[in-house]
């Protein structure tokens, strides 16, 4: 991939009345990356995408895309293209008219357009749907349509809002792939909003976590599960156990439990610490290594693996951990519970 920044977005704030939408965003996206914001519902990620999309003027702060002021460019000059949330198709018009629409408007030449659509249609897997109208399409070749039509103009950056939460779970999980592979296919720049994490962390080459208007961490999909560097993150990015307590070398000490391991160290700004430990990570040793003991109270068995729920004096919510295959352990079970110091990450109390 090419590391030359593309856009580069700079303490960009926003406001609405009380309401702090972005406050004080500053993220880097590459040429060609597969970029993903990740946030709950409200956190800004959509008032992003309309700043850089030229439909919202931030308060303050800077975006440059290559060298030049983005925010000075006019909305429709700037080579970027938004495929909204709810990407209405025009229902009278037959699937290339949709796709060759902004073409014409453009007032790009004929023959050309005939091209372009004839080739972006084949893209997105619909030359034998092409006269088609959006009312006889599946919710799935719907969504390739409006993809066909973001893509046509060829924008250097293409954002995309929440573009797969009207589809069904099978739909979605075909249109993730395809996503990623039309991405690398036609070579642009793409910045998807989710509130999905598993769909960012499946697509995207590098994930912007945002909370309140704050860009909490920028990451690849491994590294953001493996090194959550906030309490936040940890929590909305896969499953995990937490422990709180105070940071003492090497771990954190649990009142009510005592020491527990953990090397990889976050964000460090006080005392009060959490140890996040994923389930993956948790095995069952015998007594002589156990950090943990409790009994179990459930198991769950998801097809290939299995998830063991164990009860821990002094620990609020049960402790979880993941097996392959079917669980070794049955409810009620006295069990002693590890891990390896490296797979417990530390980071401040939030
Ligand atoms: N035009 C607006 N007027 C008032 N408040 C807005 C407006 N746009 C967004 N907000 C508020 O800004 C916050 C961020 O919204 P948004 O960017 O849509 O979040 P997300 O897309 O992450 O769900 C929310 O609290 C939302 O209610
Ligand atoms: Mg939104």
């Amino acid at each position: 991939m090419n590391m030359n920044p593309l856009l580069t977005i700079t303490d960009v704030r926003r406001s609405f009345g009380d309401v702090v939408a972005l406050d004080s965003v500053s993220l880097e996206i590459h040429e060609n990356e597969f970029f993903a914001l990740l946030g709950p519902s409200g956190c800004g990620k959509t008032t992003l995408l309309r700043v850089l999309a030229g439909f919202e003027h931030p308060d303050s702060g800077t975006v440059m895309i290559d060298d030049r002021d983005l925010l000075a460019i006019p909305p429709n000059h700037r080579p970027i293209n938004l495929m909204f949330q709810s990407y209405a198709l025009f229902p009278h018009m037959s699937v290339e008219k949709n796709v060759a629409y902004g073409l014409e408007r453009e007032g790009c030449p004929k023959d050309e357009i005939r091209d372009r659509v004839a080739q972006v249609l084949s893209t997105v897997g619909l030359s034998d749907k092409a006269r088609r109208r959006p009312a006889q399409l599946s919710g799935g070749q719907r969504q390739r349509v409006a993809l066909a039509r973001a893509i046509v103009k060829r924008p250097r950056l293409l954002l995309l809002d929440e573009p797969l939460s009207a589809l069904d779970r099978k739909v979605r999980a075909e249109m993730q792939l395809e996503l990623k592979r039309l991405q690398h296919e036609v070579g642009i720049t793409f910045v998807v909003v989710t509130h999905d994490q598993e769909e960012a962390m499946s697509m995207a080459d590098r994930i912007a976590v945002m909370s309140n208007g704050r860009v909490e961490q920028i990451a690849s999909p491994v590294e953001l599960y493996a090194r959550p560097s906030t309490a936040f993150v940890a929590d909305f990015v896969g499953s995990s156990n937490a422990f709180h307590g105070r940071r003492v070398p090497e771990g954190v000490d649990v009142p009510g439990i005592g020491h527990l391991p953990g090397l990889v160290v976050g964000e460090q700004t006080s005392e009060a610490a959490v140890l996040i430990v994923r389930p993956e990570d948790v095995r069952l040793v015998s007594e002589s290594e156990s950090r943990l003991t409790g009994l179990v109270l459930d198991t769950q068995f998801y097809g290939g693996r299995s998830t063991v729920a164990v009860e821990v004096a002094g620990h609020l919510s049960p402790v979880i951990f993941t097996c392959q295959g079917t669980a070794s352990v049955v409810r009620g079970a006295h069990v002693h519970l590890a891990w390896a110091p490296d797979k417990g990450v530390l980071l401040s109390a939030p």
